[in-house]
């Protein structure tokens, strides 16, 4: 790929490499999430990019997780992406916001119905005795939603990272690669070469 230069739209850049990674790794699209509790502890986990436009990243959870009861409380996050293939990395910092319910609802309605009943079932990050509690669970929701449409849980939905900085990496000879830093500002992002 051609895009050692700074560029000025990172989120675009950030879009072209993800579509170029769907070419070249057969598998979907993940990014590690750190959060952070009020007092400042990081966690991180990979989840996966569901949305990228220019508001932000959207991916979809549990709100009852560990993550979600961290962005309740702390809504800042950073999220990072890799290709090795590619040889890019890319970052963002900054606010998560909840997506809207029709939003969420629209991304549920393309979800198989095997994931819809795992949702329903899975208090995500809570103990669990043993597996067959989970099977069990799954088993009670396959009997409450039989035959019909399994619906959006109240619990769950779309989170969307709104990136004030963004950084872009590009693999260079001898460690001497491309990074730029970016800074969101009122009329747009302003950019700049920081040493590798
Ligand atoms: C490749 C991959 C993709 C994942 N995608 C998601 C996802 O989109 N949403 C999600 O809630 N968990 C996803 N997970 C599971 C999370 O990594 C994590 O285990 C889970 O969300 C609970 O995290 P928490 O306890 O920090 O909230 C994914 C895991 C892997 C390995």
């Amino acid at each position: 790929m051609d895009d050692h230069g700074l560029g000025d739209d990172p989120l675009e850049r950030l879009r072209s490499w993800v579509e170029r990674g769907r070419e070249v790794v057969p598998h979907q699209d993940s990014m590690t999430l750190a959060t952070a509790t009020p007092d400042g502890r990081p966690s991180a986990r990979v989840v996966l990019l569901r949305e990228l436009d220019d508001h932000g990243l959207t991916f979809f959870t549990n709100r009852t997780s560990r993550k979600g009861d961290e962005l309740r409380l702390n809504p800042h996050a950073a999220v990072t992406m890799h290709w090795w293939e590619l040889g890019r990395q890319a970052r963002g910092e900054g606010v998560v916001e909840e997506v809207s319910e029709e939003e969420s609802t629209a991304y549920w309605e393309t979800r198989p119905r095997g994931s819809q009943m795992a949702a329903w079932a899975s208090a995500q990050s809570q103990p669990l005795d043993d597996r067959a509690e989970l099977e069990a669970r799954v088993a009670d929701v396959e009997e409450r939603f039989a035959g019909g449409a399994v619906p959006l849980p109240p619990f769950w939905g779309g989170y969307r990272i709104v990136p004030e900085s963004i950084e872009l990496w590009i693999h260079r000879d001898n460690r001497l690669h491309d990074r730029f830093g970016y800074v969101r500002e009122a009329t747009g992002w302003r950019g700049q070469r920081l040493a590798p």
